[in-house]
């Protein structure tokens, strides 16, 4: 049984994107794993973003991770500013990171392209608050997407070098790939799925209206019909392949093959599918919506349980980094009476 620690941004609208590229695997690894699961409000501060309407899209989002089947009893599920010792430990790590090795994050360099009048410190240091979040409970697996692999390099990197310069201390984080299924925007599938493109995305709450006309408008075909399927038809396969039976998906299969596949009756298939498998979170997303006050427990409950855990690491990071007083930490010199 290993320790298992992932995050995610509380965009408050999770969609299909993230559920098969991330949530699907988290709910998986409960079974077998001691699991900690984070709603990153920290990180979402790197980006500009609206003070008034973070609680709610946090709430929103423990609510969906819950929906989709994440047991807050069996694992840790908090958010993340909750524990404050993750900005201390962000702090030590911040201290032994090499500035090159966060101006080389592909991340960093298209979020500060895409944020061009906010470039802040946060931005860049996004990474070392990932590795302090992976660290302070001391995982050794990491179900994240392709995207974040190098993120966790570094984390490795930083483990690695805090152990070198003050002793043994974190194990090194190993990414667990969820072999998903990148799902591509519907409306443009040469790029990802995203919350901030608009029309792009099938949130895991939507309506089944809303699914059924978001399915309908998706892009299939991008240019003249080539020899390969298009991006947009290849992603509705994904999806289909995702929500729907085996034997459906081998029926549209063949039918493109043969080249009789109409789009409309995929899509139709689809939007049909994906509701029926979305209807139970969203189901238990307005359940758990309608009592804030419930699920704000839950949230504090999970942080008391990660805090017990952050607290023993920071007692042991303090010792070892020289930041306590007591004779028996620095264990050098000792006391004469
Ligand atoms: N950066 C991750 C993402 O955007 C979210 C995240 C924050 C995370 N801290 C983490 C993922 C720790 C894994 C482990 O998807």
């Amino acid at each position: 049984m290993a320790r298992v620690f992932s995050g995610i941004q509380p965009t408050g609208q999770l969609h299909v994107g993230n559920y098969l590229g991330a949530i699907r695997s988290w709910v998986a690894m409960q079974a077998e794993h001691d699991c900690v699961f984070s709603i990153v409000d920290l990180h979402a501060m790197t980006v500009p973003y609206d003070p008034a309407e973070l609680p709610k899209r946090v709430l929103a989002t423990a609510a969906t991770l819950i929906g989709c089947g994440i047991d807050p009893e069996r694992s840790v599920l908090y958010v993340q500013s909750h524990v404050r010792e993750h900005t201390e430990l962000c702090w030590i790590l911040n201290c032994i990171t090499p500035l090159g090795s966060l101006q080389r994050m592909t991340q960093f360099k298209d979020k500060a392209k895409q944020h061009q009048e906010n470039v802040n410190a946060g931005l860049l240091n996004y990474p070392i608050l990932q590795a302090a979040d992976i660290l302070l409970y001391k995982a050794s697996l990491v179900p994240v997407g392709e995207d974040q692999v190098q993120h966790l390099e570094l984390s490795r990197d930083l483990a690695r070098r805090f152990n070198y310069l003050f002793g043994e201390t974190f194990p090194e984080p190993q990414p667990h790939l969820t072999r998903a299924a990148r799902v591509m925007a519907l409306n443009d599938p040469t790029r990802k799925m995203s919350k901030s493109i608009p029309g792009s995305y099938v949130a895991l709450t939507a309506p089944p209206d809303e699914i059924q006309s978001l399915i309908r408008r998706a892009v299939t075909d991008t240019g003249p019909r080539g020899e390969a399927m298009s991006p947009g038809v290849a992603n509705l396969f994904t999806l289909l392949e995702s929500f729907s039976a085996p034997e459906t998906v081998a029926h549209f299969r063949t039918a493109y093959e043969q080249g009789t596949l109409r789009y409309v009756d995929l899509k139709q298939q689809l939007a049909e599918d994906m509701t029926k498998a979305l209807a139970p979170i969203r189901e238990r997303y307005l359940e758990l919506m309608s009592r804030p006050g419930e699920l704000r427990e839950i949230l504090a409950h999970g942080a008391q349980r990660a805090r017990a855990i952050a607290r023993e690491t920071m007692e042991e990071v303090r010792a070892k980094t020289g930041l306590v007083l007591e004779a028996s930490a620095a264990s050098t010199v000792a006391p004469t009476a």
